[in-house]
């Protein structure tokens, strides 16, 4: 039954024009869309996937960066599994801002929730902005999850998602085992993964994305 499938909830946080909307859009279908559409309010998408041999549904909420939508945010934090911070690595005020989108957090009534800092857009290499070092010491810092990526080119994104945010699912919400201790057998901290996609909003199927279908 569809409904008994454990859902975990991801929203994505950063200012407006840091590329939110199209990392979501890469994992989502591997698509990049190179000309701007600002998010109006809010989008919602969810994708089914594997974990550790656990179907699990992710509900994507993607968040609109521009001010005029911020008073809206809040309350989708709130009951957040997963929160990804995202930044332009080629404007700095974005990854300053990075604090603010985290104080947002203070109302969220997990305690086990996930924290990800993105710094994305990595293809412009020469307009770089903030350094790695920088971004790692300050999720260090913070206890986050780093990772650099690019909705254009793609890289990073496998990693992010099945590597970093499921890996850290399957240990701190205990999927796919009973302990919750040890999460694979080999015991080579590679989760074993498969993804499929759930489609919404009347967007189109298609087979594929960042993590699947390969
Ligand atoms: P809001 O919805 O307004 O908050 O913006 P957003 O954070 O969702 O940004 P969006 O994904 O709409 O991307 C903004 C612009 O940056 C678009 O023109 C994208 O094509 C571009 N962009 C996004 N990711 C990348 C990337 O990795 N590299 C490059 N070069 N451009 C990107
Ligand atoms: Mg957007």
């Amino acid at each position: 039954m569809e409904d008994e499938i454990p859902h975990y909830k991801i929203i994505f946080l950063g200012d407006q024009s840091v590329g939110k909307s199209s990392i979501l859009n890469r994992f989502y279908q591997d698509k990049f869309e190179p000309d701007y559409q600002a998010t109006i309010g809010l989008d919602f998408h969810s994708k089914n996937v594997e974990i550790q041999g656990t179907n699990i549904r992710l509900l994507l909420y993607d968040t609109a960066g521009q001010e005029k939508f911020k008073s809206l945010i809040p309350m989708y934090i709130r009951d957040a599994n997963i929160i990804l911070v995202v930044y332009d690595i080629t404007i700095k005020d974005s990854f300053i801002h990075t604090d603010h989108w985290v104080n947002e957090t203070k109302d969220l009534k997990r305690d086990d929730a996930i924290f990800v800092l993105i710094g994305n857009k990595i293809d412009l290499e020469d307009k770089r902005a903030v350094t790695v070092k920088e971004a790692e010491n300050y999720a260090n810092e913070k206890g986050f999850i780093f990772q650099e990526v690019s909705a254009k080119t793609g890289e990073g994104i496998e990693e992010l998602f099945v590597n970093k945010i499921f890996s850290e699912m399957a240990r701190k919400f205990k999927i796919g085992n009973e302990d919750g201790e040890e999460n694979n057998e080999e015991g080579d901290n590679q989760p074993r993964m498969k993804l499929d996609e759930q489609q919404n909003q009347g967007q189109q199927k298609k087979k594929g994305g960042c993590c699947g279908g390969k």
